[in-house]
């Protein structure tokens, strides 16, 4: 049997013990230590996505991705920095601005991890008063979940989980930048994909965009 390699490393000054093989935000967390992040999933590779869980490494000059940066024996990390909380915020305030949605409304209120990122830089003040969805919006064509588009904060890891676990590839991101949407490709609705309704999506949506109709999903295997 091989055995993993147990390391060591200081995180803002505490020892956090973990084994070879673990990413800096794996191992926070295996800790209990909160690093932000919102593109990672322990069913997922690490991606470096939304660069919401930067942390410093002394003797190295750039922040580096946590989700994506091995644990090494001995590194000194840094994740609350005024540098990294002042990065933090600016893309968390971006991510709030981008975000239509109505926390008090939200199925994901007070379980959301947009709103846990927010409480982490110091934000309080959350979107309030939904304005009307545009055309496109919403898809609510699967009679198991429902997807706005307008809570969706771009993370990639519906499309990821669908693809890299389920294998079905059923939702895409589908144009680029500020056009950037979840959806199936050719622009069907989900119920004309290819989508099985396993759920996985809906799990793994940080916020309120991916939700259940109500509890009769099928348990994803
Ligand atoms: Fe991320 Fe949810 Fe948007 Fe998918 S629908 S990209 S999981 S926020
Ligand atoms: Fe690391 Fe998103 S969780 S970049």
């Amino acid at each position: 049997m091989v055995v993993a390699q147990k390391l060591c490393f200081l995180l803002d000054g505490r020892p956090i013990e973990t084994v070879a093989g673990k990413t800096v935000l794996e191992a926070a967390l295996d800790a209990g230590v909160y690093i932000p992040h919102l593109c990672y999933s322990p069913l997922l590779e690490g991606y470096g996505g939304c660069r919401l869980c930067l942390v410093e490494i002394e003797g190295v000059r750039d922040p580096a991705t946590a989700c994506t940066t091995m644990a090494r024996d001995g590194m000194v990390v840094r994740s609350e920095t005024d540098r990294i909380n002042a990065l933090r915020r600016a893309t968390t305030q971006f991510l709030i601005s981008e975000h239509a949605g109505d926390c008090l409304a939200c199925r994901a209120n007070q379980n959301c991890g947009l709103q846990k990122v927010a409480r982490h830089v110091g934000i309080t003040e959350m979107p309030a008063g939904r304005p009307e969805p545009v055309e496109g919006q919403i898809d609510d064509s699967n009679p198991f979940f429902a997807l706005d588009r307008g809570k969706c904060i771009l993370c990639g890891l519906c499309v990821r989980i669908c693809h890299e676990v389920r294998g079905r590839g059923a939702i895409e991101m589908l144009n680029r930048g500020f056009d950037s949407i979840v959806a199936p490709f050719g622009g069907q609705t989900i119920l004309e994909s290819v989508c099985e309704s396993c759920g996985a999506c809906v799990d793994v949506c940080p916020v309120g965009a991916l939700t259940a109709k109500d509890e009769t999903l099928p348990p994803v295997e």
